[in-house]
């Protein structure tokens, strides 16, 4: 006869001694955490059961923007070409080299992207992966630049070399519409999103999108932000990457390069569905603010002419309008998303300004025509 307390006092002997067994393993340094035989095929599992569930869970609820918005998938994968294809490869340069050696290696992600859903792979890119070498995005709360990678993720299954390089290089090989690209780094890579005259990718420098112009600011704005994204100061993950490791040297020659690009007099990059309505409320806003909301008028600090103005001021007039919209969110957010040197002013300035008036007063600032230098 089977008598059960018997049995169940065994198992936990048996529960127990193992439980023994391992920690002894572990203690000893006995555990096996080399790489050099690879992961076995349960390690695998494991590994990518738990990466599935984990990321399936956290991804729950996540509302997806429109990925097809204008230039979105472009700053995605001029980003993805330095960020992500040293590790992953693209269409124009297959895996291989070096990041092949890590475990688990970098995966070739065109198979990869339709088994997840867009909100999973912002949830990846976002925040990395646990004991794999895959980083998280350089800089927190700035989901919008994370849904450009995923924008432009959606598209690469179906890119073929030459695809891939009119959307990361703004052109095919080594040009841009033609032109020669400037063979120095690291000005060649900021060329590859904002062209060689600062306006814009070269092919196409009046599309409306993400990317801002440089051409329209004093050097000493352009220095001033550069400084503050290498400093990590700044929250942006695509210029987080694109200045890291420059000394201030060279990104105070890259702001003299870029400030004294000639100026493209023409405003109104992202004019699209622009009315008199909305462009009276942003006019209205700009020159006087919002007095009852606390809401300062911004031309005392953009314009040229206002009484505040200083040369590290950024200027507004003939700026893309989804960039000052963008930048407007990020000042105005609960806990504000800003760092640069003087980024507290225009916290201050704006806290209290309502989306639809920001939207207002974008689309009156892009349609203003740069001020002279
Ligand atoms: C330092 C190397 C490295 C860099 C840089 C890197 N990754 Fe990864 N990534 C990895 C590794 C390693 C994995 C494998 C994780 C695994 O197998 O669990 C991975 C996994 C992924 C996955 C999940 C693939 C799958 O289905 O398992 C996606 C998506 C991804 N990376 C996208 C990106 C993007 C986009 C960037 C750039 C913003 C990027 N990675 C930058 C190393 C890197
Ligand atoms: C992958 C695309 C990409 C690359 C490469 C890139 N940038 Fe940028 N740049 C951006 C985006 C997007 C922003 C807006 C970032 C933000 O939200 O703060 C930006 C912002 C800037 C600003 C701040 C503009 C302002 O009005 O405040 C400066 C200055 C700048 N970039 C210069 C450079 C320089 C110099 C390089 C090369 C070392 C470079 N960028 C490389 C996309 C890029
Ligand atoms: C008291 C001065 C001041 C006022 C008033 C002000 N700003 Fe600003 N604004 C700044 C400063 C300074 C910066 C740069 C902050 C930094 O260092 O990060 C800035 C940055 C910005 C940027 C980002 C520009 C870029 O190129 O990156 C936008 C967009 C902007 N302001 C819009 C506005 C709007 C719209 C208003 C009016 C509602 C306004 N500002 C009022 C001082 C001001």
């Amino acid at each position: 006869m089977i008598r059960g307390p018997i049995r169940i006092r065994t198992l936990a002997w048996i529960l127990a001694g193992l439980a023994v067994l391992a920690v002894v393993v572990f203690a000893a340094g006995l555990s096996p955490i080399g790489a050099a035989g690879g992961h076995s095929a349960a390690a695998r599992w494991i590994l990518h059961t738990a990466m599935r569930r984990s990321v399936a869970f956290h991804a729950m609820g996540t509302e997806v923007p429109d990925l097809s918005a204008p230039g979105l998938a472009r700053l995605g994968a001029a980003h993805f070409e330095s960020g992500c294809a040293p590790c992953h490869g693209s269409p124009a340069a297959p895996t291989g080299g070096a990041a092949q050696a890590m475990l688990p290696p970098p995966p070739d992600l065109a198979a990869r992207i339709p088994l997840w859903t867009p909100a999973e792979l912002h949830r990846i890119v976002d925040e990395g992966v646990m004991m794999t070498g895959m980083p998280a995005w350089p800089a927190r709360g700035r989901e919008d630049e994370v849904w450009a990678v995923v924008a432009f993720l959606r598209k690469l299954p179906e890119l073929d070399a030459e695809g891939y390089r009119a959307l990361a290089h703004g052109g095919p090989e080594g040009s841009s519409r033609g032109l020669a690209l400037p063979a120095d780094p690291p000005f060649a890579d900021c060329v590859r999103c904002h062209g060689t005259g600062g306006r814009g990718p070269d092919d196409d420098a009046t599309a409306p999108g993400p990317i801002p112009r440089l051409d329209i600011q004093p050097r000493a704005a352009l220095e001033a932000a550069l400084k503050s994204y290498a400093a990590e100061a700044r929250p942006s993950g695509v210029m987080r990457h694109a200045a890291a490791g420059l000394d201030a040297a060279t990104l105070a020659g890259l702001a003299a390069r870029f400030a004294a690009a000639p100026r493209d007099p023409a405003a109104a990059l992202d004019p699209a569905g622009v009315d008199e309505t909305l462009l009276a409320r942003g006019r209205e806003i700009a020159r006087r603010g919002l007095p009852a909301r606390d809401v300062a008028a911004c031309d005392a600090c953009h314009s040229p002419r206002g009484e505040r103005v200083r040369d590290v001021f950024p200027r507004l007039a003939g700026q893309r309008r989804s960039y000052l919209e963008a930048q407007l969110r990020l000042y105005t957010a609960d806990p504000p998303v800003a760092g640069g040197p003087r980024a507290e002013l225009m916290i201050q300035a704006a806290r209290h300004l309502p989306a639809a008036d920001a939207a207002a007063v974008s689309a009156w600032y892009a349609s203003r025509a740069p001020a002279p230098r």
